[in-house]
């Protein structure tokens, strides 16, 4: 079991100061939403929004963790990538499912986690050494702690590399055995409209095969209902890192096989998270 950090820092310190930093956050956010959201700027597209409680909840963590961990780098959702010299990068999502948190809807949360090295490579390095200027990259890096606090259901999930994922002190478990006909999966639709095009011509080939289909909104908390085994499994396309950083670690350590469609990597070009069973079967329904 892997129990400190490349640095030598133990793991449930990390997760110590992740969960802390993540129920802070989430206590800004929650305690001080205003009856009425306003929508501070749109982003990607015209549906992808951000409000003032994004940026005000991005700053206090950032402040937070840079206080405690000069050293780290870090990656936000609202405010970019700083480079640290750690080899540690602390990624944030300061409110997943901004749209739920919008509109009052009760699904949304923080997001940390902290990744060791995966630094992205300079074009054309190959697979030289990262470069440190660049954001930490999925496709390389390894999450070692991760915390999802959900502020309005006062639930908080928690993973360590290795050393299980917890809901309230509680070990968390998939679902195993489950047929694709029996299976409660949960997806989501990016802000871009040709890939929410796509979206609903693969949600219309597989809703008739499965038990139902979910759509909460928030990418990390449909990743920790799969731990938990609230639903069976989640998949979908477009996610940013800081999306699903955090959730992912605590998925894997509950049990649940991570991969993009191809079986390859997770990532923003696909990821999708079930019990070892039913993976490689929802796997080829997405795949076909
Ligand atoms: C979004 C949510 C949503 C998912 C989108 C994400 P945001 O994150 O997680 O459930 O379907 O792909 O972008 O914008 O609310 O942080
Ligand atoms: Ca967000």
């Amino acid at each position: 079991m892997t129990t400190t950090a490349p640095d030598g820092t133990p793991l449930r310190e990390l997760l110590a100061l992740a969960e802390r930093t993540a129920r802070e956050a989430g206590a800004l956010i929650h305690d001080g939403r205003p009856r009425r959201v306003e929508v501070a700027a749109t982003k990607s597209s015209p549906t992808d929004v951000v409000t003032a409680m994004d940026t005000a909840s991005e700053a206090l963590v950032l402040q937070r963790l840079t206080a405690a961990r000069p050293q780290d780098g870090f990656l936000g959702e609202e405010s970019g990538h700083r480079p640290g010299r750690s080899g540690l990068t602390w990624v944030v999502d300061p409110i997943d499912g901004t749209v739920n948190y919008l509109y009052g809807i009760r699904a949304y949360a923080v997001s940390v986690a902290l990744v060791a090295d995966g630094g992205a490579r300079p074009p054309g390095a190959g697979a030289g050494p990262p470069d440190p200027a660049l954001p930490p990259d999925p496709a390389r890096w390894q999450p070692l702690v991760g915390c999802v606090h959900d502020p309005a259901g006062g639930e908080t999930w928690t993973a360590t590399l290795g050393g299980g994922a917890h809901l309230g002190g509680h070990p968390l478990h998939v679902t195993e055995g489950v047929e694709l006909a029996g299976a409660l999966v949960a997806t989501g639709f990016g802000y871009d409209a040709a890939r929410r095009a796509e979206q609903a011509a693969v949600v219309a080939r597989l809703l008739p095969r499965v038990r139902d289909l979910r759509r909460i909104g928030t990418a990390s908390l449909d990743l920790c209902a799969v731990a938990a085994g609230r639903v069976d499994a989640y998949y979908e396309r477009g996610l940013k890192p800081w999306d699903f950083a955090a959730a992912v670690l605590v998925a894997t350590e509950a049990g649940a096989v991570v991969t993009d469609f191809a079986g390859g990597r997770a990532g923003e070009h696909g990821l999708l998270a079930a019990g070892g069973r039913l993976h490689p079967v929802l796997r080829e329904a997405l795949e076909s």
